[in-house]
């Protein structure tokens, strides 16, 4: 009897350890000033790639420090309300190709690593933003 229950105790263990949950993304990425932080990062990325700062040489980069900021808090779960124009919108005129839009990923992901987030962190962020490719890439 007494080794059942050890038994059932450490199986009752195990399982709460595979089954450990993560903090919200929005935690994970260090709220509202972590956020800001990786966005800052992600702008300096932006501005030393040659395939994605043309295209931002005549756009109001402070407006989209503040969406973008706004838009990665609602999506990471933080209590942010997005009140920027829609994917589709902003970048319909664009013609951004598959190319330009993994450059600019892998500018997010440049800025998430400089600020050493960790890979799961990273990924959960990447997962919720690759649905907007549609919207984004010009067809
Ligand atoms: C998942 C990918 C992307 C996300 C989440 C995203 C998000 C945003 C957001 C939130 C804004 C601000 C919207 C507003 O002002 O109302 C914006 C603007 C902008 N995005 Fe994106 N974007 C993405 C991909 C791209 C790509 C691939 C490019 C080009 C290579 C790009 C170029 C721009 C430019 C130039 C602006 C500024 C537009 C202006 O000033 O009128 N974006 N984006």
């Amino acid at each position: 009897m007494k080794l059942i229950i050890i038994l059932f105790i450490s199986c009752t263990l195990a399982a709460c350890g595979s089954l450990q949950t993560q903090p919200p993304l929005f935690q994970q990425l260090g709220g509202k000033p972590g956020i800001a932080k990786l966005t800052d990062a992600f702008i300096e990325a932006i501005q030393y790639n040659k395939q994605t700062l043309p295209y931002f040489l005549e756009s109001d980069i402070n407006r989209f420090r503040t969406k973008f900021i706004e838009q990665i808090c609602m999506i990471s779960g933080g209590p942010c309300k997005y009140t920027g124009d829609s994917m589709a919108d902003v970048h319909g005129g664009m013609n951004i190709n598959e190319a330009h839009f993994n450059a600019l990923v892998n500018d997010l992901i440049m800025a998430m690593e400089a600020i050493e987030l960790p890979t799961s962190t990273q990924n959960q962020l990447l997962s919720l933003l690759a649905p907007m490719r549609k919207d984004i890439i010009y067809r």
